[in-house]
């Protein structure tokens, strides 16, 4: 009998990993036990800052990560430190410029603020319409690059607008720890669904879960570039997660 292996998993919480509470009991369940037994490593790789995450943590009575990502990426904590790894902050300073950023965004009335608690050293987050996207998303790229700034949008659910360092996303994040931990992309997977998670599944060859009720910009993007790694489940949110795992053979 082949012997079961850790994996290291890695998930998006809002309406992924959380959003089905039947199912997200059941996974919690599997995950501690292989975690206990074999050493699968947990990760979540979220938008939400700390404060909105530990918001859910409670709400949700989530497992304890081994890893977290946060603020999409930009923000890594490790062992359940306050503090986030310094290693990453100091890749994501290189050429950044939060004020320029900022001074640009304020010309841009379609550009609504969010809460205070969202804006990060890494990360600026407004909400833009989907109507307005069109238009604006351009506008403002190009505005950006006259500066030749460290920069890049992710646009998510048709409402939220994300600027963050170049270097900075969930992928890269994601293979930061993958790399630290020493786990192939073969026994990673990561799971998703929308559009600031499609840069877990576009950074290289882990596994990837796109769970059943995804946005139509994850879609859109997969239909566009399909991949065996990459598997869209039928059920939604933790019920999608388990079945991609079975069918990676993750829980075999
Ligand atoms: C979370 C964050 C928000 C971000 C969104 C998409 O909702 O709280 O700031 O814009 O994720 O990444
Ligand atoms: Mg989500």
């Amino acid at each position: 009998m082949k012997a079961v292996q850790p994996f290291l998993f890695v998930t998006d919480l809002d309406h992924t990993f959380v959003g089905n509470d039947a199912a997200l009991v059941q996974l919690t369940q599997i995950l501690e036990t292989h975690r206990q037994e074999y050493g699968t490593r947990i990760v979540y790789a979220t938008g939400r800052s700390p404060v909105l995450y530990q918001e859910l943590k409670e709400e949700k009575n989530l497992l304890h990560p081994d890893g977290l990502v946060l603020s999409v990426g930009t923000e890594i904590y490790l062992d359940g430190n306050a503090t986030p790894d310094p290693t990453w902050s100091e890749i994501l300073s290189v050429g950044w410029d939060r004020e320029i950023v900022l001074s640009i965004t304020q010309k841009f009335a379609e550009l609504t603020p969010q809460p205070d608690s969202e804006q990060r050293p890494f990360k600026l987050s407004f909400f833009l319409k989907q109507e307005s996207a069109v238009d604006v998303l351009p506008q403002l790229e190009s505005e950006l690059e006259k500066y030749e700034l460290n920069v890049k949008l992710i646009y998510s659910s048709g409402i939220d607008l994300d600027i963050v360092p170049r270097s900075s996303d969930k992928g890269q994040a994601m293979q930061f720890l993958r790399q630290k931990w020493k786990f192939a992309a073969e026994r990673t997977v990561v799971c998703g669904d929308s559009g600031n998670d499609i840069a877990l599944f576009a950074v290289g060859n882990e596994r990837g879960i796109i769970v059943g009720n995804a946005r139509p910009e994850l879609l859109a993007w997969h239909s566009e570039y399909p991949a065996d790694h990459r598997y869209l489940a039928q059920d939604f949110c933790a019920g999608g997660i388990i079945e991609g795992l079975k069918h990676f053979g993750f829980l075999e």
